[in-house]
């Protein structure tokens, strides 16, 4: 027993073998375990996370899009620690706490629309598959059992429970994994560079709306239950879809009575300037909202799902008579977790942070669009403070082999230049803290805009790849 590591000093090649050994991680290459070169991080300040050595690096993806108010807020600490000594949990079964409570009221008031109730869970997947165990449960309560199916999108990502993992549309990801086949169904992808095919982006976007309205015909609108989308595709690359494209879906919705599940886990909190980006910046008020990781801005483990009025009053009080809705986890509404929230809204409201996103966002658009003078850089996209440089991608010759290839060696320059990037294979994906300034802006950029040269210069000089011709026009446009 002495030796074990808990209770002693633990140095970093301790560190990372105990890590190989033990840790089993999100998306673990199984072939390769431990071959991964993962940042030790030991500490966090503002938009920097500093590893075991010290290296200060810029967190490029705050987290994984959540570190909103940025890292080492001691605030945070205290209102988390005195909720701890006071309370650190009760059953949300047979009782109630007053962060929950409170919590839950002002998630309604930021919340868009008659979204008034707060169904709390444990982070971003247990959102969702609340939010689409809900949309069952609503047609079996209003007797419409067959009523069921969820219709989701090609490269949306919506978490890692079963029914949630199901409405993810990354195929690789389900190479070796099961899902719910039989009650969720896809759209093809809304990525215009992708798939734009030499349409306008309005025709794009009527063409997006008709598959929506055509898979629920082929399916029969009796057998929809609900419509699942992120309003910025984030794991899936970065996707805005084209203007318009929420407002016409949700009006295809209400068509059909399919409920419309909006997944704001990475644009709920900030990450667009808002609370919520549904209805202040897509125009929406959807059904359901489901939210998370920017909730606590990471700082504890948190989800919610938020039900409207509309749809809650139709399976609640009289109409619901002797209906019970059982979901619910022994951690929802967490009285640690919910004073976290609470503090870390009372930062935004004091540090008037959406305001500084709003004044921010457009120089970072500006700032991260320079880079597709660079060959190697295939689009960059992005709104509000979350972007993505996509590194190559228009030869139909690239393989995943060759993107990963690509994805790492820009990493690995990035973090020996101080930025943490961790790309989604080719695609330098920023959501940064929102604290960001315009100079850590610039900073954050030239490094990436370093990283990706000098990538460029190792695949030309091993003769892997060099500059198509349309690439090479771009570089000096
Ligand atoms: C849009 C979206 N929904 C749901 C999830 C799942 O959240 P979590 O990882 O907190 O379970 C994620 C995670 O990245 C996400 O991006």
């Amino acid at each position: 027993m002495a030796n074990r590591a808990a209770g002693r000093e633990v140095d970093q090649t301790e560190i990372k073998q105990l890590d190989t050994q033990y840790w089993v991680h999100p998306w673990e290459e199984l072939e390769t375990v431990g071959a991964q070169n993962r940042t030790i991080a030991g500490r966090g300040e503002g938009i920097y996370l500093y590893n075991e050595s010290g290296e200060k690096l810029i967190d490029g993806p705050g987290g994984m899009w959540c570190a909103q108010i940025g890292y080492g807020r001691r605030e945070m600490a205290e209102a988390i620690a005195e909720q701890v000594v006071k309370m650190p949990y009760n059953s949300p079964w047979s009782s109630t706490s007053k962060p929950a409570a409170v919590l839950a009221e002002k998630i309604a008031h930021l919340a868009p629309a008659d979204l008034n109730h707060v169904f709390f869970t444990t982070g971003g997947s247990t959102a969702v598959d609340t939010a689409l165990r809900f949309s069952q449960f609503y047609n079996n309560v209003l007797g419409r059992p067959q009523k069921k199916k969820i219709i989701s999108r090609e490269r949306a990502y919506h978490g890692s429970t079963y029914l949630a993992a199901s409405c993810s549309g990354k195929e690789r990801d389900k190479t070796f994994m099961d899902t719910d086949t039989e009650n969720v169904h896809f759209l093809p992808s809304v990525n215009y560079y992708h798939f734009g095919e030499g349409l306008t982006e309005e025709a794009f976007c009527r063409a997006k709306v008709d598959d929506l309205e055509q898979k629920i015909l082929q399916l029969g609108p009796d057998h929809v239950a609900a419509f699942i989308a992120e309003p910025v595709l984030a794991s899936g690359g970065v996707i805005v879809p084209p203007p318009g494209y929420h407002r016409k879906c949700l009006e295809v919705c209400r068509k059909y009575d399919v409920l419309y599940i909006s997944d704001e886990v990475v644009t709920g909190f900030g990450r667009l300037g808002h609370w919520f980006a549904s209805k202040d910046v897509f125009d929406i008020e959807p059904d359901i909202i489901t939210t998370a990781k920017g909730l606590t801005s990471g700082y504890l483990p948190l989800g919610a799902c938020i039900i409207s009025d509309r749809i809650f009053a139709q399976v609640s009080g009289e109409r619901g008579r002797g209906v019970v809705f059982s979901n619910g986890y022994t951690y929802s509404g967490h009285p640690v977790s919910c004073a976290a929230a609470l503090k870390n809204i009372e930062i935004f409201e004091r540090e008037h942070i959406l305001e500084h996103v709003r004044d921010v966002a457009p120089y970072f658009q500006k700032r991260i669009r320079e880079l597709s003078a660079i060959p190697l850089v295939g689009e960059v996209r992005g709104v509000g403070l979350i972007g993505c440089v996509e590194c190559v991608g228009d030869e139909p010759q690239e393989s995943l082999a060759f993107h990963k290839a690509i994805g790492t060696r820009i990493d690995e320059h990035c973090q020996k230049l101080g930025l943490i990037l961790r790309p989604l294979i080719n695609m330098c994906v920023f959501s940064p803290p929102l604290i960001i300034t315009r100079s850590q802006i610039d900073d954050m950029v030239g490094i990436l805009d370093r990283g990706i040269r000098l990538t460029m210069k190792d695949i030309e000089r091993e003769g892997i790849w060099k500059p198509g011709q349309d690439s090479a026009e771009r570089a000096v446009s």
